[in-house]
């Protein structure tokens, strides 16, 4: 670590030490204003970090240190291609795929923009005539159904985007299948006739265990109904388009892309197909367009009003200067109900990383565990911790203002209610005294409210970012992923890691394909530890009966 960047990580801890005495509430009473200096939009987007423990001068400060760990330059190096991937000796271009780069970004010499555009018209044409019928069932008739068949960065993205978008469906039913756990396509395939479902596999190696083995059962599903004919039902998503090819897929249904998009950011290539499917190619170009505006404004707007900065300055904040160790992801809106997911696997595959990208040891703690569940579901089953545990764990909000549904009546006013009054208990909370001039629910007074304030009390100071946004359509979509996405990378600067690798997967599949042969009688593995192999004989004799 460079003189400059350690000095800068001293002022940033100082400040730390400064505001850790300082509750929330004494930052608001000392400045009351504290929302017009915190919040930052784009657009119609808005990040509100008012109810962060921050201030000006702690703001300055990893200002500074963004700047003394050339974020500049490292935002620069991702945009135009060069191998910031280096252990991977790749680019990390997903914003090329969206038209977020210059129109002449190149890798190795080549530009990378015409074959983007290729297969994105060859893509979208196929969900046009998948969602016309002009590419239907060989039996006749179009396709009623479509199951998507990925896992990780080839599933959590498109299943996110479909739930999300779904007052904007408008074409055939869409399912996913990821887990090598029979019952996830079991289950899926149960509620669909095989003669007029499309099968998409989705696999940017095109040899994970889990979607190569769904992939093989699901063929055998379709052979059922359409015998000889099964690969007519299928189309395929990878980078690897030969073992597509050898899967016995034709190649007008392969449609490929680049090792330089990472899994978990490959939602904008064909691995969105079942969103574009689903959704329509216009919507899906809208989607595109919103991530691609959020590429335009990282790369181009000043440090100190930069949403993905500001917002991946916070994460360091917390993580390294307030020491805390997760942060929960609560979307208000029952349609961003996988957002959390998604973003856990943005975020913990990209930046849980124990070594910086000199091998050497990361100087300081790393991503923070991300979790979540939709609101307001979640203030009645995890919130108790998040106000009155023992732990401080700061939470993001992410807020429509307009509801995106014909129920009417109050719900959306109680929706947005309910988001911004959890940002206030967490952030105020209640005082012992405030609690016994608080009625009970039952009334109680006199000595019983005395005896209830300490359970009735919050400490409140704890932390909370709110993300507002006009409503939720493709556009906001793709503006809200690629915020989430380049915060990542700027945590990562931060961090000193490399956030487009995942070595670390990599054990426990090896692990898998060793112990797998035993469950079915093999001899275990030589050196197999004690537990290991118990656990697999106890397996074994239990599945006999
Ligand atoms: O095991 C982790 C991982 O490699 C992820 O990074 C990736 O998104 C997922 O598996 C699926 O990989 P593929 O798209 O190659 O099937």
């Amino acid at each position: 670590m460079s003189d400059t960047v350690a000095a800068a990580w001293r002022a940033v801890e100082r400040e730390g030490e400064r505001l850790r005495t300082l509750s929330l509430r004494t930052l608001f009473a000392r400045a009351p204003e504290r929302f017009a200096s915190f919040s930052f939009g784009h657009e119609d987007l808005l990040v509100d970090l008012s109810k962060e423990k921050v201030d000006r001068p702690a703001l300055d400060a990893l200002l500074a240190l963004a700047e003394a760990a050339e974020l500049p330059a490292w935002r620069e190096a991702l945009f135009t291609g060069r191998r910031v991937n280096a252990t991977e000796d790749r680019a990390a271009l997903h914003m090329a795929l969206r038209g977020g780069t210059d129109p002449d970004v190149a890798v190795g010499g080549s530009a990378v923009l015409p074959e983007v555009e290729e297969v994105r018209e060859r893509f979208l044409a196929f969900a046009r005539d998948v969602r016309s019928g002009r590419y239907g069932a060989c039996g006749g008739g179009p396709f009623t159904d479509v199951l998507h068949i990925g896992i990780g960065g080839s599933h959590l993205g498109p299943e996110m985007a479909v739930r999300a978008l779904r007052p904007d469906h408008d074409g055939p039913r869409v399912h996913f299948v990821s887990n090598v756990d029979g019952s996830d396509l079991a289950d899926a395939s149960a509620r669909l006739d095989p003669a007029r479902t499309l099968v998409l596999v989705a696999s940017k190696t095109f040899t994970t265990l889990e979607t190569m083995t769904n992939a093989r059962s699901a063929r055998r599903w379709l052979e059922g109904a359409v015998a000889g004919r099964a690969a007519a039902h299928m189309a395929a998503i990878s980078s690897n388009v030969e073992a597509a090819a050898d899967f016995g897929i034709e190649g007008d249904r392969v449609f490929g892309f680049r090792d330089w998009v990472g899994g978990r950011y490959s939602l904008w290539s064909a691995v969105g197909l079942p969103v574009a499917i689903a959704v329509g190619p216009d919507r899906f170009r809208a989607l595109l367009a919103g991530a691609a505006a959020m590429d335009r404004h990282f790369r181009g707007a000043p440090l100190e009003r930069n949403l993905p900065v500001l917002m991946g300055l916070m994460s360091v904040w917390r993580r390294n200067v307030m020491g805390w160790p997760s942060v929960a992801l609560i979307p208000y809106d029952q349609r961003l109900g996988r957002f959390p997911a998604y973003v856990q696997q943005l975020a913990m595959e990209s930046n849980g990383k124990r070594v910086a990208r000199d091998g050497t040891p990361a100087a300081r703690p790393t991503a923070p565990v991300v979790w979540g569940e939709p609101g307001t579901n979640a203030q009645h089953s995890f919130f108790q911790l998040l106000h009155q545990g023992t732990d401080v764990v700061p939470v993001e909000f992410i807020i429509a203002a307009e509801a995106r549904n014909a129920v009417g009546g109050d719900h959306h006013r109680l929706l947005v209610a309910n988001c911004l009054a959890q940002g206030q208990a967490l952030a105020f909370g209640r005082t012992g005294e405030e609690a016994q001039r608080a009625p009970t629910a039952s009334g109680a007074a006199g000595p019983d409210a005395d005896r209830l304030a300490p359970h009735r009390s919050f400490p409140g100071d704890r932390p909370s970012t709110t993300v507002a946004h006009r409503r939720l359509d493709a556009r906001t979509l793709g503006r809200l992923i690629a915020l989430y996405e380049h915060r990542v990378f700027v945590e990562s600067v931060l961090w000193g890691v490399n956030p487009f690798d995942q070595w670390g997967v990599e054990l426990g599949k090896a692990l898998a394909e060793r112990l797998q042969p035993a469950l079915a009688g093999a001899p275990l593995p030589a050196g197999t530890d004690s537990s290991t192999a118990g656990l697999v004989v106890h397996l074994r004799r239990s599945a006999a009966g």
